[in-house]
């Protein structure tokens, strides 16, 4: 059996916000607190530019390009929707997945925290393991899911339009609420959240999505479940709701932004958090590779 290795990552495309926080990083700090197998958190600043930080992640990803189809990649939904609205599509976006599978097996993760929309890209990394290790003998785990870090309230939603999540890269800084928003932007922006022409609030993500996602944020903030958030909102119309559910969100976030403003002066110590955590990851990705190399007789 394998040791126990999270592998989890965030695209550097701009400032956390709140989907990003509950979606991912508090997931991450409970991951790491349980102090069970490896976690590896990566910025996966190899997608956003397209060039090696470690450059065992390229390496190993044309191997995993030789061990699977045009075909296959075609039928990304990812892919599908991006080159849609493109006339010239880069190479990269098409082989991405690969990428990430690499990003995957350089590590030998065992378990990877995905999101529904990621369920296809986690099926292609185990997909070239088989291959892989059939072709050249066993050298990765099989990567699985993990469940316990999917569960929740799901996708957070933009303010501006509850049918999209929460985006750090969407054009509309309006659309999220970003972990440095000070408490005056927080209010401002939640009070111009999209809701209805209803003043009731309920929770009814079908009809109702923009109070319905508010609720969701709210139950988050508090760790109040909905029904007792819903009950005690009984009474208020939507915009006396949203200021509670500002408040709310101001408090969760203060210690947080407070954290973040003290890192953010240190910049030395982050320097050194990044150094010492990428000599790690070489470490690994380097014996790996090396292993690899090995098998397949470069
Ligand atoms: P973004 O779309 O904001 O650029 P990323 O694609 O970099 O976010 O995702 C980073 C992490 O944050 C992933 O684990 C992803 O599942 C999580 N995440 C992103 N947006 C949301 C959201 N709206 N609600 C919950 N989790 C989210
Ligand atoms: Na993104």
């Amino acid at each position: 059996s394998w040791p126990k290795r999270v592998l989890s990552g965030i695209q550097p495309t701009g400032t956390l916000h709140l989907g990003n926080y509950f979606g991912a990083v508090e997931k991450w700090k409970h991951l790491q607190d349980k102090a069970d197998g490896d976690v590896i958190l990566s910025i996966v600043d190899l997608h956003s530019i397209t060039f090696p930080q470690v450059p065992q992640h390229v390496l190993l990803g044309w191997v995993l390009g030789s061990l699977t189809t045009m075909a296959r990649l075609y039928h990304f939904p990812q892919y599908k929707e991006k080159s849609e609205s493109l006339k010239d599509i880069p190479l990269g976006l098409f082989v991405y997945p690969v990428l990430q599978a690499a990003d995957i097996l350089l590590y030998k993760s065992t378990h990877v925290p995905v999101g529904e929309d990621q369920v296809q890209h986690l099926h292609l990394a185990q997909h070239l393991v088989h291959a892989f290790n059939n072709k050249y003998g066993v050298t990765f785990p099989i990567p699985e899911y993990l469940v316990e870090a999917q569960s929740g309230a799901g996708r957070i939603k933009s303010l501006k339009e509850p049918g999209r999540k929460m985006s750090k890269s969407h054009p509309d800084q309006k659309s999220r609420i970003e972990i440095t928003d000070s408490p005056d932007e927080i209010r401002s922006k939640i009070k111009k959240a999209l809701t209805d022409f209803t003043s009731e609030v309920e929770y009814d993500p079908e009809n109702r999505p923009g109070v319905s996602n508010l609720i969701d944020i709210h139950s988050l903030a508090t760790n109040k479940n909905r029904t007792d958030i819903v009950r005690e909102a009984a009474g208020l119309d939507t915009g006396q709701y949203k200021l509670v559910v500002a408040e709310a969100v101001i408090a969760k976030l203060a210690p947080i932004r407070a954290e973040l403003m003290k890192l953010l002066d240190s910049k030395e110590y982050l320097d050194n958090v990044l150094a010492e955590g990428s000599a790690k990851a070489e470490t690994i990705a380097a014996k790996t590779w090396e292993e690899v190399s090995r098998k397949i007789g470069f």
